[in-house]
């Protein structure tokens, strides 16, 4: 028997305007899709933004639905429109916000599992690793350098 160890290393920024300017712009377009978010039963408003190796933006928020489970992600709406719209255009950043309507969301909050694999799949197929910055509505920010640090052990098409 060995043991494997999986670590990843995150960095956390104490606020937005510790960033690069071009993530900055980035998160300031999650943000905005954010505020757009049909949330209404859950009242937890997602913004999502991806650039793209061509230069585009593309933004998504969470969409719900009466059938709870025919909602989706604000992070799978903006990755399957970006494999929509840009196929095979690479992915070099990501930035997510999420806030409730109820309360503050001071806390940075990560990618939901679900969300993960999917991500996941684009990095693989691009080689390249995608960075993640994740927040609440205001607050600290944490940039994840790859989906993997995110996700270990992921289940990919080498497997099939
Ligand atoms: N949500 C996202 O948009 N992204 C995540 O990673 C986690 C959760 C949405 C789904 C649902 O509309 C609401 O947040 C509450 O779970």
């Amino acid at each position: 028997m060995k043991k494997i160890k999986i670590e990843a290393e995150l960095e956390v920024f104490d606020s937005i305007s510790e960033l690069s300017s071009d993530i900055q712009n980035l998160m300031n377009k999650a943000h905005e899709a954010r505020n757009n978010a049909y949330a209404p039963y859950s009242s937890f408003m997602v913004g999502a933004a991806i650039a793209l190796a061509s230069g585009e933006v593309v933004t998504g928020n969470n969409q719900e639905n009466a059938a709870f489970p025919s909602g989706l992600c604000a992070e799978r709406v903006a990755a399957f429109y970006a494999g929509a719209q840009f196929p095979n255009v690479a992915f070099t950043a990501m930035a997510l916000t999420a806030g409730s309507l109820k309360h503050d969301t001071i806390t940075p909050i990560p990618p939901c599992g679900a969300c993960r694999q999917s991500l996941a799949e684009y990095e693989v197929n691009q080689k390249s690793p995608i960075p993640i910055y994740f927040m609440g509505a205001t607050g600290k920010v944490v940039k994840a350098n790859s989906v993997k640090d995110l996700l270990p052990l992921v289940f990919d098409s080498s497997y099939l």
